[in-house]
């Protein structure tokens, strides 16, 4: 650090996006005031983002003076993969790779905070070790607190001091944790800190990648899926294009419907089954990708397709490469599983998907078989560790925001995940959120 550098704790906070609008404000101010009180050398500036552009410009404000950030510190909603700003009509969050590429000028020994729902599951090491800095996150659910060492019911109350705890409530624990919270017994959970250092394993599916196709040798077994796709898909020919296409065996069965397809993968090992797969078929072909930016010309293709992988993609900048290189009126198809307890009204149709899915199960011993190989390898194990899986309303209000008019349709029920299907209908009906990256 160089002597002329200022100091800066910069606390960024969402206010309009669902629900504590006008408290994390107040949050905020709350940490700034016990900020300027720990470090008088440091100044404290807090900003109000209601975008991806207003944290960039918070970033930048900064930058302009030569500045460099001792704190990084997000108040607000927050999804699986990070912070949530904008509004629940039309949600922004940085993408894993926007993430990377985001110049944050951190001074040396800086460090960052979020004080969000989950952030220690994957965004606060995923941070650490992306931009070199101690992040600190919650692992439960945050809620705002009178008290910051145990809960204590603020309700709607916007007077200070007012915290964001981390703690055990119904989301988590039921009614019996809504319960403990409310006799003032729940403590606050203490953030949790994770050093910059690389992952303790394979994060990617390469080292799945033939216990994976001995599952999916046929796409198939995933009937409802395969069912759902099958319909939506325009009757003649098509140009396809499967994001995130695994062993190929999406573009295998679908084969005689296509009249050319390309498959994408940010596995090598993925790309060989694929390619192995589908030798016989001269018109489709697979390439390994590195990031969110698409291989291919404007309006390539007539139809996108992402199954099982919309998860872990990068939302933002790849849907603007999706709506680039899909032809005027062509459409995006995604299906996906997501993260959500069953609710009481949905148990006849739990029961019914369970039954069905069991049935099929016991039906093909070879699937079952090899689907409790894969589910039991450690390299399968530790690839779901570093890829979690998002929350339902996560994926419904980014697709139904990017689309306005479509809906999200239930496909199968499981005790606290499900799966989601997506038609984006024609394309050039989107709306984008703007890119932060170049
Ligand atoms: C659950 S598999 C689904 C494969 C196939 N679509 C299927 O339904 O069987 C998820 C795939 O997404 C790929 N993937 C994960 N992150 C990716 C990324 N950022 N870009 C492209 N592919 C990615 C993985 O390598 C993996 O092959």
């Amino acid at each position: 650090m160089k002597m002329a550098d200022k100091l800066f704790t910069l606390i960024i906070y969402t206010t309009q996006y669902r629900l504590g609008g006008s408290q994390f404000p107040v949050v905020a101010e709350t940490l700034a005031d016990e900020k300027r009180r720990e470090n008088a050398d440091c100044e404290v500036i807090t900003r109000a983002v209601e975008s991806k552009h207003d944290v960039l410009g918070a970033l930048a404000e900064i930058k302009e003076q030569g500045g460099k950030i001792n704190e990084f510190i997000f108040v607000g909603h927050s999804g699986m993969y990070g912070p949530m700003f904008g509004t629940v009509k039309f949600p922004e969050q940085f993408s894993p790779y926007e993430w990377e590429q985001m110049d944050i000028p951190f001074a040396e020994g800086g460090s960052a905070s979020f004080y969000c729902c989950r952030s220690a599951r994957w965004f606060a090491p995923f941070f650490a070790r992306t931009q070199n800095v101690p992040a600190h996150g919650f692992f439960w659910y945050t809620t705002f607190s009178k008290d910051r060492n145990k809960f204590v019911s603020a309700g709607t109350r916007t007077d200070a001091p007012l915290y964001t705890i981390g703690c055990k409530g119904r989301k988590s624990h039921g009614y019996a944790g809504a319960l403990k919270k409310r006799l003032g017994m729940m403590p606050a959970e203490k953030i949790k800190r994770f050093e910059p250092k690389p992952p303790d394993g394979d994060t990617s599916y390469d080292h799945v990648a033939e216990l994976y196709d001995a599952v999916f040798e046929d796409i198939r077994v995933r009937r409802d899926e395969w069912q759902w796709l099958e319909r939506h898909l325009p009757d003649e020919k098509v140009r396809i294009l499967d994001i995130g296409c695994g062993n190929g065996a999406l573009l295998n069965a679908l084969e005689p419907r296509i009249a050319s397809g390309v498959g994408v993968d940010e596995s090598g090992p993925m790309i060989e089954q694929a390619r192995k797969r589908n030798a016989a078929f001269k018109n489709l072909e697979f390439k390994k990708i590195d990031g969110p930016q698409l291989p291919f010309a404007d309006g390539e293709f007539d139809v996108v397709i992402s199954m099982m992988s919309f998860r872990y993609l990068d939302w933002d900048p790849l849907l603007a490469e999706i709506k680039r290189v899909t032809k005027p009126g062509g459409k995006f198809l995604i299906v996906d599983m997501v993260t959500v307890p069953v609710a009481f009204g949905e148990y006849p149709k739990l029961l019914a998907d369970k039954v069905k899915t069991i049935t099929r199960r016991r039906a093909n011993a070879k699937y079952e078989a090899a689907l409790k190989r894969l589910v039991a390898d450690p390299a399968w194990q530790k690839m779901v560790e570093y890829n979690p899986i998002r929350s339902e309303h996560e994926m419904k209000w980014y697709l139904e925001s990017r689309f306005p008019g479509q809906k999200a349709e239930i496909l199968n029920i499981g005790w606290n995940s499900r799966i989601l299907a997506f038609d984006s209908g024609p394309i050039e009906r989107g709306v984008e959120a703007k890119l932060t990256y170049p």
